[in-house]
């Protein structure tokens, strides 16, 4: 097995923000966790280390909490990338196999990639593989210098770049992949003569050429897959990259996304075949959602939700944590929240689970049953349960259990006082 080195340690001053750069989130997720997510689907990797810095102990908190198979290591003070990964040597110093080094602030790269490249670099026998990318506009990056033969001489930062250097349109995409024993003793040899004084871990491509390691450059495919976040503008962009790449491979397997560009659905949410999603649609959260849906417009799930098949959520329902059988509607105006809702059951318009009890801050659950009808503007205060086939007056306010079949009612009398108007409008 192989093991990562997460690079997280920056400060991200451009997000301006209390939040450490890798904690702000797309969707459910960190963009760290997008980044250790790509690792860990790969397979390849059975430990990480985060390289920490700024705001250390809420990224190690964070870290403690979600994964069990990843370790932050502090680097304080931040003196480049090279000094980042010389602080993970301690730890690996018997390790015999390959490290893959990433930065925690590209959550659009997939475990496909790189399954690629680590198979790239085993294919070509490298000491040293650098994952490269041709950019149109390779400005700020550095840049990817090559001997007359093709082969990799090393990499120039931008800063240090002459001219010519600067004009070279491959750039280092900034991962690595390194057979380690080999390489680990050119961390204590890096050197900071450079224009920004830092321990440059691009370095690391001479010091195997001097060393006579093999090393090369792996061309990335998708460009968009190490696209780095350093403002929030960057952060809306990448959630649009990635929902992109969400809606297209839904609309491959067979799902229906009315609008495109105003349709916002986690990737972590699953949806099955022929289901419609209407425009302005947010989905938010690990949800799954069955065939022959129909889901918007303006619906909003938010996590933790399971429908079933053939059901409707429409327009301005919300829904969490709960799970929907088939065959249900809910097609308007309509909150539920921790519910567990049975099949052919017909939400009305403007029906609330109440699940949330500010003073006790204790959520509860609703649970309808099989076929229960609930008329419009209702309430269902939790815990409740509406049992198999009753049927719930529009308007009513339930606070205690319903039994099958019956019908509950909180409704006030209607009183009709004949000709009133007319009085009103002879006086
Ligand atoms: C780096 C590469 C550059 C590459 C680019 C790709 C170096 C010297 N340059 O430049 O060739 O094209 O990435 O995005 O490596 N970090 C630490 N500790 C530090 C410094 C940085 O953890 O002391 C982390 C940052 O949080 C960030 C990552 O390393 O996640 C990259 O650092 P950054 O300063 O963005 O490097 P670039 O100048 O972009
Ligand atoms: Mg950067």
């Amino acid at each position: 097995m192989i093991k990562s080195i997460i690079l997280a340690a920056g400060k991200g001053t451009r997000m301006k923000s209390d939040t450490p750069k890798v904690l702000h989130q797309i969707y459910s997720r960190t963009l760290l966790e997008y980044v250790i997510d790509a690792v860990n689907e790969t397979g390849l990797a059975d430990e990480n280390y985060i390289i920490v810095g700024h705001q250390a102990e809420r990224v190690e908190e964070f870290v403690k909490n979600k994964y069990s198979n990843a370790k932050t290591v502090l680097q304080s003070p931040q003196l480049g990338t090279g000094h980042a990964v010389s602080m993970v040597c301690p730890y690996l110093n018997d390790f015999d196999g390959e490290i893959i080094i990433l930065c925690g602030d590209t959550p659009l790269i997939t475990s496909d990639t790189l399954k690629t490249f680590v198979e790239a670099h085993r294919k070509m026998g490298s000491d040293i593989t650098v994952m490269s990318a041709i950019f149109d506009n390779p400005t700020n990056y550095g840049r990817i210098i090559r001997n007359s033969d093709g082969s990799l001489n090393s990499i120039v930062e931008e800063k240090d770049a002459t001219p010519v250097q600067k004009a070279v349109q491959e750039i280092n995409a900034g991962i690595y992949c390194l057979n380690w024993q080999k390489i680990k003793n050119a961390f204590s040899q890096l050197k900071t003569n450079n224009a920004q004084g830092e321990y440059y871990l691009t370095d690391i491509v001479e010091w195997g050429n001097n060393n006579n390691l093999k090393v090369n450059a792996h061309i990335l495919e998708r460009n968009e897959e190490i696209y780095g976040i350093n403002s929030k503008s960057n952060l809306a962009q990448a959630t649009k990259m990635l929902t992109q790449r969400t809606l297209d491979k839904y609309m491959t397997n067979g799902i229906s996304i009315v609008d495109p560009n105003s349709t916002w659905i986690d990737p972590l949410t699953e949806i099955g075949k022929d289901t419609i999603i209407y425009p302005s649609t947010y989905i938010e959260g690990v949800n799954k959602i069955g065939n022959n849906c129909k889901i918007g417009p303006f619906a909003h799930l938010r996590g933790d939700v399971v429908i079933e098949d053939n059901v409707k959520i429409g327009n301005y329902v919300e829904v969490k944590k709960s799970h929907i059988k088939s065959n249900t509607n809910a097609c308007h105006l309509t909150y539920i929240g921790d519910s567990e809702i049975g099949s052919d059951v017909n939400i009305g318009a403007g029906t609330i689970t109440a699940n949330y009890d500010p003073l006790s801050k204790v959520k509860s659950k609703t649970i309808i049953e099989d076929n229960v009808k609930i008329g419009s503007n209702s309430v269902l205060v939790a815990p409740v349960t509406i049992e198999e086939g009753a049927n719930v007056g529009a308007l009513s306010v339930i606070t205690k259990n319903i039994s099958k079949w019956s019908l509950a009612i909180t409704r006030a009398p209607l009183k009709v006082l004949d000709g009133w108007v007319s009085k009103r409008l002879k006086k």
